[in-house]
């Protein structure tokens, strides 16, 4: 699939259906955003699961994989695994465009609810996700462990989708 023409210093930016073979460049970027990193093996097992719904965001041609989202569906709700944007390319809208990717694709499957979970602290996120009509749904204590540091909480988010 290849969504709108948005563009970063005048490269294109596409949205594409990733599978399991895009788990490298995905484990890639997602290691330079995240503490813990998932390793390739693990993003694999998420793009390869029977439930799978993902992107990736290319930037021009040959095409660079600038960000992905990874969403799972489970009868008539979805859940966003993880979503990330390489920070270069962060703040021009590839956030918002990936999250809607997941969406029309889960509305064609009937999907009537999106889930995610965001850390406490993760202002960038919590501003997509509420702009993006995602309402607090519920706190999980201690959800995210960090490295040398304290667990922070994880809140619930959903939004409600019309078919
Ligand atoms: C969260 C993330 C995916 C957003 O990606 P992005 O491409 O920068 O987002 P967009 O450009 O589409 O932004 C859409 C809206 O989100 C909000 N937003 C995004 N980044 C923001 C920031 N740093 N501060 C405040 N609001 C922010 C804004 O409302 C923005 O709209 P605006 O630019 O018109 O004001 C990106 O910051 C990222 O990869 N972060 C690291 C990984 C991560 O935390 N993932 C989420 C785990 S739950």
């Amino acid at each position: 699939m290849t969504a709108a023409a948005k563009l970063i210093d005048g490269k294109r930016v596409s949205l594409l259906w990733a599978g399991p073979e895009r788990a490298g460049c995905i484990a890639a970027v997602h290691a330079k955003l995240f503490n813990p990193p998932w390793d390739e093996a693990n993003v694999r097992g998420l793009l390869d699961h029977p439930a799978a719904t993902s992107f990736v965001a290319t930037l021009g041609s040959p095409n660079d994989v600038v960000g992905f989202i990874i969403g799972q569906i489970a009868a008539d709700e979805s859940e966003i695994l993880t979503i990330g944007v390489a920070t270069e390319c962060q703040r021009h809208g590839v956030g918002k465009m990936l999250v809607e990717g997941l969406i029309r694709a889960v509305q064609r499957a009937e999907v009537r609810r999106m889930f995610l979970d965001v850390a406490t602290d993760n202002a960038a996120a919590l501003h997509l996700y509420s702009k993006m009509g995602f309402t607090p749904s519920g706190v999980r204590k201690g959800y995210y462990a960090r490295p040398g540091a304290a667990a922070v909480d994880a809140v619930t988010m959903a939004r409600t989708l019309t078919i």
